[in-house]
This record gives C-alpha cells, sequence and structure tokens, in this order.
C-alpha cells in the first residue's frame, strides 16, 4: 500500500475521540467573533498576531493562553457555537462519537453560571452530527475543596456527564490530592479518568490507578520509564489517550520522529490517538494521524488496531460499541 492509500485509509476510517478539551477547540476566528458579540477586550489585535503568541514550550505556558482565549465565553449561545463547530469538524475526519471534556471551573470562576456553561455545550451534542458525550474536568491546580464544590454545583446536570477527569498544570499537584472528589464521583456511578504521565512521572499513573481508581489514562506516555508499570497497562489493557502533536507542541518529545507511539503498541498497550487542544496544537483528529504515521513507521495494522482500541475504550453502551466495531471491520475488510 502507498502512502497515499495509507493516508486515505487513515482519513476515512470511522473513530473515536476519548480526549478533547472543548476550550482547546476555540479557533483564533471564533475568539475574535465571540469577543465583538460579548464586548471583551483583547490583549491582541488580529486573528494572526494571536495565533502568533501560540509559541509554548511547556505545559503550563500553554495553559496560560487557553485560559485567556475562554475568557470571551460568556453565554450559553458560545458555548454552544463553540461546540457546534467542534463536533463538525469531528464528523469530516470521520470521529462517529466524541467524548468531551470541559471545565467548569475556568468559567465559573470569572462569574459565568454552571448552567451556562453545561446546557450550551450539551444541547450543541444533542443538535450535533455525532454521538458525544460530555466528561467535567477539575483543575488540578486548585484545591480539593474547590472540585468538591464544583461536584456539587453538578450535581443537578448529573444526568448530562458520563464522568469526571483532571486536568490542568501536573508537576507538584498529584493525583492524591483528589482522593476524596473521585470516590464520591465513583459512588455516583460517574466514569473516572485522569490526566496523568504526560509532564508527570510514571508514579502519578501509578497513584491516579490506585487512588483515584480511573479508568483510562489521558496522555501516559511516560508509563516507559517504568517497566513494571507498562507490563500492568498491558495486562490491564488500561487505555491511553495519546495526543501525538500536543506532546511535539508542548515539547514532551523534541519532534515526531522520536514520539512513542509505536513502542506503547509493540508493548501490547491500548493506545489510542487524540487531538488534545487541536485549535492550539495544530490539528484536528486526522492531522494527528497524519502527522504520527508520517513520521513513524506504523502501517495499516496499526491504525486499525488505534481505531479499534478508541470504540473499545469508551464508555458507549455495549450494543453501541459493538455496532462502531463492526463498521470499522467492514471498513478494513474492504481495503
Ligand atoms: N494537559 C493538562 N491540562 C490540559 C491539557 C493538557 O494537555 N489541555 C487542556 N488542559
Ligand atoms: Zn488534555
Amino acid at each position: 500500500m502507498s502512502q497515499k492509500q495509507l493516508q486515505s485509509v487513515l482519513q476515512q476510517m470511522p473513530k473515536a475521540e476519548l480526549h478533547i478539551h472543548i476550550e482547546g477547540s476555540l479557533e483564533p476566528e471564533l475568539i475574535f467573533e465571540l469577543a465583538q458579540r460579548n464586548g471583551v477586550a483583547l490583549a491582541y489585535e488580529s486573528v494572526d498576531s494571536l495565533r502568533k503568541a501560540y509559541a509554548f514550550d511547556n505545559l503550563q505556558s500553554f495553559l496560560d493562553i487557553y485560559y485567556a482565549g475562554a475568557s470571551v465565553l460568556l453565554k450559553e449561545q458560545d458555548f454552544y457555537d463553540m461546540t457546534m463547530a467542534y463536533l463538525q469538524r469531528a464528523a469530516a475526519d470521520n470521529v462517529r462519537h466524541a467524548e468531551i471534556f470541559f471545565d467548569p471551573q475556568t468559567h465559573t470562576a470569572r462569574g459565568v453560571p454552571f448552567e451556562t456553561v453545561i446546557n450550551g455545550i450539551w444541547r450543541a451534542c444533542q443538535d450535533g452530527p455525532i454521538s458525544a458525550s460530555l466528561i467535567m474536568c477539575f483543575l488540578r491546580h486548585l484545591s480539593e475543596a474547590d472540585a468538591i464544590a464544583t461536584l456539587e454545583e453538578a450535581l443537578p446536570f448529573r444526568d448530562k456527564i458520563i464522568g469526571v477527569g483532571l486536568d490542568s498544570s501536573e508537576v507538584g499537584h498529584p493525583p492524591e490530592k483528589f482522593c476524596r472528589v473521585f470516590e464520591r464521583c465513583r459512588q455516583l456511578g460517574l466514569h473516572l479518568v485522569a490526566h496523568a504521565g504526560e509532564e508527570g512521572p510514571p508514579e502519578y499513573i501509578e497513584t491516579a490507578l490506585d487512588l483515584l481508581n480511573v479508568e483510562r489514562i489521558d496522555h501516559g506516555v511516560r508509563c516507559l520509564e517504568s517497566p513494571v508499570l507498562t507490563e500492568r497497562l498491558a495486562r490491564e489493557q488500561i487505555a491511553l489517550t495519546v495526543c501525538p502533536l500536543s506532546n511535539i507542541k508542548l515539547r514532551v518529545f523534541d519532534h515526531m520522529g522520536q514520539h512513542n507511539l509505536l513502542e506503547l503498541l509493540d508493548a501490547g498497550l491500548a493506545a489510542t490517538v487524540n487531538s488534545d487542544d487541536p485549535a492550539y496544537f495544530g490539528g484536528y483528529m486526522n492531522d494527528n494521524f497524519l502527522a504520527a504515521f508520517d513520521a513513524l513507521p506504523l502501517g495499516l495494522s496499526h491504525a486499525h488496531r488505534l481505531a479499534r482500541n478508541s470504540f473499545n475504550a469508551s464508555f458507549l453502551e455495549p450494543e453501541a460499541k459493538r455496532a462502531f466495531i463492526e463498521e470499522l471491520d467492514a471498513f478494513f475488510a474492504k481495503v
């Protein structure tokens, strides 16, 4: 199969996206449109100058700009428009199902009511072209008490979220800081995930599993530094939601040729490919697949496996999962 044919397979194959921060899908054009609509002053005078400011070299330098970008989101319709734009873009990449992160504290801290955030995002998911569900993330640089208060605010909307996650500045904010709030979420029947092993050490992956009881690890690429942990992740088939372009932009790896995606797969891990913050990191789902497959010796069987992992690791009901995997296998039977 030629490189061109492989690229076409990557684009056309059905897939699920399990690691996308909806605030990270806010494109500079929409930031400017919303700023104008809401009368919010921006520190940049044009779309181009904003885009030029996207020169991060680690997680924190990205987060500073990402939180500033989110400041234009004030009304329910703003959250709706942002989410609908993502869902349409994902559909064009043949994403069939997305599990979308949102960061309520980024908005409630600015005085935007919780219900404004969730109602806008949720309504877009109902109207959008693909299957979608919501995972509420706690910001780990804030206190556990703040996370608990956010969970309380979410309780009236329990039926609109399928799970909770943990994001923002990783180093210095280990998973165990959030033991109690995650235990309460577990008792509520919510699915549990956490970012771990992106910039933080493999120990954070272990404590996320053992102390927070998470079902998936977001990023997790530093697991390979611990053979014992790698072996465990393979044995228990804990999914990793890997984000190749994000890892390059935030210098987790120097360049795509050094990304460890193939090593993760070769170690028997349930790795998936995702976009993380597509408006900031240079691409949506298919851009991530194309960049990784272009730089690494990955082929057709890896593509099939990554897409299958994405449906398997999703929180879809077994029947929906089976239907998507059937569609996927039928697709690969014809290539
Ligand atoms: N890591 C941590 N927090 C985040 C990320 C990320 O990749 N994207 C948005 N918030
Ligand atoms: Zn992330």
